[in-house]
């Protein structure tokens, strides 16, 4: 299984399965010099699952972060990073029913076909959310070193199923409320509502999906290589390497389609002696390359595909039709455990751009 691996200087490889021994990463190319501790990654681990039970999967860790390598002194050295996560809750006595009973809409046939059925199912084995553990001690990393050169990504939740908040956030709303609220909506309002509708799916054995948006706040202007590297391109490849990802925009994405030259266009204007644009309808990135504007993206998320009512399948055993129930812990709505995997996923992909651009150095100076 190729594939496990996403940048070019500041490359990330992820490895383990939903019911194997641990989930981990190793990051290579992080520049030398940036203060580092268990502590930073642990704070991520931690507000990755929300705290409420009623809109969550059974399966709820406390995950904590072994750092094995490349730091010395709480700085990293420049060699490679490898740190691990133990699964500590895997049950996987419910998939033993299902071996050979794809579920609708999860990786299970595709998978068994590529992997002539040697692939480790359980829990949705390389394919499961939990994956997004190692993307996320990656992303915590890059926050790290991206907020040093006063770079922001904020995640959040924008939609749960047709519940959604068209509230303006500035960056310290965001900031300040996105992790009050299970949903992860700093919408207080709306991320009451959009529990309640979690609530009410899960009790008619529903799932539901929902959007996350993005910003990427004082990414300066000129980063990305196009044409086959371009920022809104790899960007892209990213949040699309998040299970349960089914579409990504920037700036006002499809709604573009439906508007006028004049209307859409950024008008450039100065503003404290910078080229500024005075709207952001491109969402920050025009020709492949970042243009100094907040990079926003959307991304929308399917609905859970284990779902509690009974559905059609194929008995890969027979080769007939057959009906299957799902059994095991599952995540009613992926949306609020994926906002720090976008968080995550964006914050690396800008910092391999960034390295790769020069504009963050292989050493970072010492600070006094
Ligand atoms: C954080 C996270 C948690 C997830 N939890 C579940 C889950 O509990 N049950 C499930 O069926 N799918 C879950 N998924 C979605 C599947 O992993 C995903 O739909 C599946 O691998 C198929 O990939 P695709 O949707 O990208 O095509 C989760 C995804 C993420 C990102």
């Amino acid at each position: 299984m190729a594939g496990n691996s996403i940048g070019k200087e500041f490359t990330v490889t992820t490895f383990g399965e939903s019911h194997g021994e641990i989930v981990g990463v190793v990051i290579d190319g992080c520049p030398a010099g940036l203060p580092l501790s268990e502590e930073d990654i642990q704070v991520e681990l931690d507000s990755r699952i929300p705290a409420d039970p009623k809109i969550v999967s059974a399966r709820i860790e406390k995950d904590t972060a072994n750092i094995l390598s490349g730091l010395y002194n709480g700085f990293t050295t420049g060699a490679p990073i490898a740190i691990t996560v133990e699964n500590r809750e895997a049950d996987s006595s419910d998939y033993e029913a299902i071996t050979n009973l794809p579920r609708p809409a999860h990786a299970d046939y595709p998978a068994h076909v590529r992997y002539g059925g040697f692939e480790d199912y359980r829990g949705g084995g390389r394919f499961s959310g939990r994956i997004t553990v190692a993307l996320i001690i990656a992303g915590a990393i890059a926050k790290k070193l991206l907020s040093q050169f006063d770079i922001d990504v904020l995640a959040y939740t924008r939609a749960v199923g047709k519940v959604r908040s068209d509230k303006k956030f500035s960056a310290r709303e965001i900031r300040k409320n996105k992790y009050e609220a299970a949903t992860r909506c700093p919408d207080l309002v709306c991320a009451e509502r959009m529990e309640q509708a979690i609530v009410k799916a899960r009790k008619e054995g529903e799932t539901l999906g929902g959007i996350v948006e993005c910003l990427a706040l004082n990414v300066p202007a000129g980063i990305g290589e196009p044409l086959f590297d371009s920022l809104d391109a790899d960007l892209a490849k990213a949040l699309f390497d998040i299970p349960a990802v089914k579409g990504v925009e920037f700036g006002l994405g499809f709604a573009l389609a439906e508007m006028k030259g004049s209307e859409s266009n950024d008008p450039y204007t100065m503003k404290s002696g910078k080229v500024t644009t005075s709207t952001d309808n491109m969402g920050g990135i025009i020709g492949g390359l970042s243009n100094g504007m907040p990079i926003i993206m959307r991304v929308a998320i399917k609905p859970t595909p284990s779902i509690g009512k009974e559905q059609q399948t194929v008995d890969l055993s027979t080769m007939e039709n057959a009906n299957l129930t799902v059994k095991g812990r599952h995540d009613p709505c992926v949306v609020p455990k994926a906002v720090p995997a976008v968080e995550s996923a964006v914050a690396v992909t800008l910092l391999d751009h960034l390295i790769r651009a020069g504009v963050i150095p292989k050493v970072l100076e010492r600070k006094k």
